[in-house]
């Protein structure tokens, strides 16, 4: 158990990442009685830097949060329609949440302010594990290069997968930190890179094979899952129990767009376990998201990227030794990193 006067000096060198500053607007979000030591940690913490923290507490009403209890949507948060607790947000320089504000038009507004938001969700012991570097962010950095400069993205695996994505949107990184004005980030990330396919642009099928993780179900697939795609749109999911479950989730959304194709990208953090659900349930995942060399296959919303898809069904899938090519360029083969500069202890950018 971390204390919390460690977990302060945590949240310190975290807003010292971020270059929380003398003078600086900071507000920590929140609602209800959730993660009230967070509140406090990172109020400590800024008031240490020397900037001007408060809280602004909303009432409960959203379970994307916690990923552990009741139905996970995303981008339906307590801001809605709080027009007055949005312009707050917007004038601060930096806002941390502890809401899960990923997929909101909301997030978008208060970043097109140039407010720097960071979300920090994750239970206290792996916020620690899974600190951000700077080395991290490196190799973050030179997967960004690579898929910035990609047209196309393609990845298989020995389960039957073989998708194309042709890339419709600017690559997003996260590395746990966030520095720059109108930026988003969450702690932590592990190191990830993610974009999206042109709305109409996806194509194959997608084979989740046992041992790969179903969020935010929170579970190893045991047997084949088989999801058809055309044109962005997933039109047939067949397989066990799991493809059951899947499918009578995105059908209990009564939304079209629950079928559409989300973010794409893979993890980099050797210190990130996929082994870590046999043991760990709290949170929300993140580090299933971000273990290196998986492939983060997802389905849904695209707001993240200025798409035109806000359904609120979200699937995140980081599966294991697949293979993904950038052009036709193998960046990752049976699940390993196939770019020196992207592994750990790899050869520096620009070598
Ligand atoms: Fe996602």
């Amino acid at each position: 158990m971390i204390s919390q006067s460690t977990f302060v000096d945590l949240c310190e060198q975290e807003l010292r990442l971020c270059a929380l500053s003398p003078g600086e607007n900071f507000v920590v979000l929140s609602q209800g009685d959730e993660r009230a030591e967070y509140v406090d940690a990172f109020m400590a913490a800024a008031q240490r830097l020397g900037a001007s923290p408060m809280n602004l507490r909303l009432p409960y009403s959203s379970s994307a949060s916690a990923g552990d209890v009741g139905v996970w949507t995303v981008g339906n948060t307590p801001l809605k329609g709080n027009r007055a607790a949005v312009d707050v947000l917007k004038a601060a320089d930096m806002v941390v949440e502890t809401l899960f504000l990923l997929f909101s038009a909301e997030l978008t507004e208060i970043q097109q302010a140039g407010t720097r938001i960071l979300t920090c969700i994750e239970p206290v012991d792996v916020l620690a594990r899974l600190f951000p570097t700077a080395e991290l962010r490196r190799r973050t950095d030179v997967a960004t290069e690579l898929l910035s400069e990609a047209r196309t993205l393609r990845f298989t695996n020995a389960a039957g997968t073989d998708v194309t994505y042709r890339i419709g949107y600017p690559v997003k990184a996260q590395y746990g930190f966030v520095d720059a004005p109108g930026g988003w980030d969450h702690w932590p990330s592990g190191g990830m890179v993610i974009t999206g396919g042109a709305d109409d642009g996806v194509d194959g099928r997608v084979v989740v094979a046992p041992g790969d993780i179903l969020l935010p179900f929170k579970r190893y697939v045991q047997a084949p899952l088989e999801f058809t795609i055309e044109a962005g749109r997933i039109t047939e999911i067949r397989g066990g129990v799991e493809a059951d479950l899947v499918r009578q989730y995105m059908a209990d959304f009564d939304d079209p767009d629950a079928y559409g194709i989300s973010h794409i990208g893979w993890g980099l953090d050797e210190r990130a376990k996929w082994s870590a659900l046999g043991t760990d349930q709290r949170g929300h995942g993140m580090e299933l998201r971000a273990f290196a060399g998986n492939v983060l296959f997802s389905t849904g919303p695209n707001e993240l990227f200025g798409g035109p898809n806000h359904t609120s069904c979200h699937l995140d899938i980081p599966m294991r030794n697949c293979s993904l090519f950038l052009d036709d360029r193998p960046v990752i083969v049976d699940g390993e990193i196939a770019v020196d500069a992207m592994r750990a202890g790899g050869v520096p950018v620009g070598v």
